[in-house]
């Protein structure tokens, strides 16, 4: 089976990214990321992509008037790179309606807290904050509800009573880093199903592994 062509976007330091491209470079990882977008020219994980020998490009969002002219920039690249798949990796920007609808159901995110928990920007603080207990990392597909989309993978990490935002945010990228490559391996492998559900979102189900 041909290997996944993968498309990743970025924003900074792109540790993420780093754990993709280290799983995609094994021969046997079913996927193969095509490009590197950045909304952000400075942003770390460039220079991952240049040490992997993945081509990547910088596409500001401050040289597009609105969003969805900024989003259509960068859904052409990622379609002249003959991607399939877009995997968002600490990405801050938030889509127009358009680019969900165009790519929908092939946009996957890691978000740092077990959703639907804890949406939104200094989602570890939000999670101390409650005094919540356990928390942890969320790889889900990207709909235009924001944090909202079907749940691929979860992976969880106890909260402890010292924790600092930082402290919690270093456990769970450490799970993150775990998660993403085994969820993006999933759609390599083309087990990942979307099952409807009447009155409610779509729902995840992984062949070969058990529900529950
Ligand atoms: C990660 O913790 C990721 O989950 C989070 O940003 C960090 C990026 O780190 N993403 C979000 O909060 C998206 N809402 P990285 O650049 O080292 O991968």
């Amino acid at each position: 089976m041909a290997r996944l062509k993968a498309g990743v976007l970025i924003s900074g330091r792109g540790s993420n990214l780093l754990t993709l491209l280290e799983a995609c470079a094994a021969p046997d990882f079913p996927v193969e990321i095509a490009l590197v977008v950045s909304n952000r020219p400075e942003a770390g994980g460039l220079s991952h992509a240049q040490r992997f020998g993945v081509p990547a490009t910088v596409i500001p969002h401050r040289d597009f008037p609105d969003r969805e002219a900024f989003d259509r920039a960068v859904g052409a690249a990622l379609e002249a790179a003959g991607v399939e798949l877009v995997c968002l990796a600490g990405f801050m920007r938030i889509f127009s309606p358009w680019f969900p609808a165009r790519w929908a159901n092939r946009i996957l995110n890691i978000h740092p807290s077990l959703l639907p928990a804890f949406k939104g920007l200094h989602v570890q603080q939000q999670a101390i904050d409650a005094g919540a207990r356990v928390s942890g990392a969320t790889v889900h597909l990207v709909t235009d509800d924001l944090d909202g989309g079907p749940i691929v993978a979860q992976a969880a990490v106890p909260v402890h009573p010292d924790d600092t935002a930082d402290t919690l945010a270093a456990r769970i990228l450490k799970a993150e880093h775990a998660l993403y490559p085994l969820a993006l391996r999933w759609f390599g492998e083309r087990r990942v199903r979307l099952v409807p559900q009447p009155g409610k979102p779509d729902r995840v189900v992984i062949d070969g592994i058990a529900p529950g």
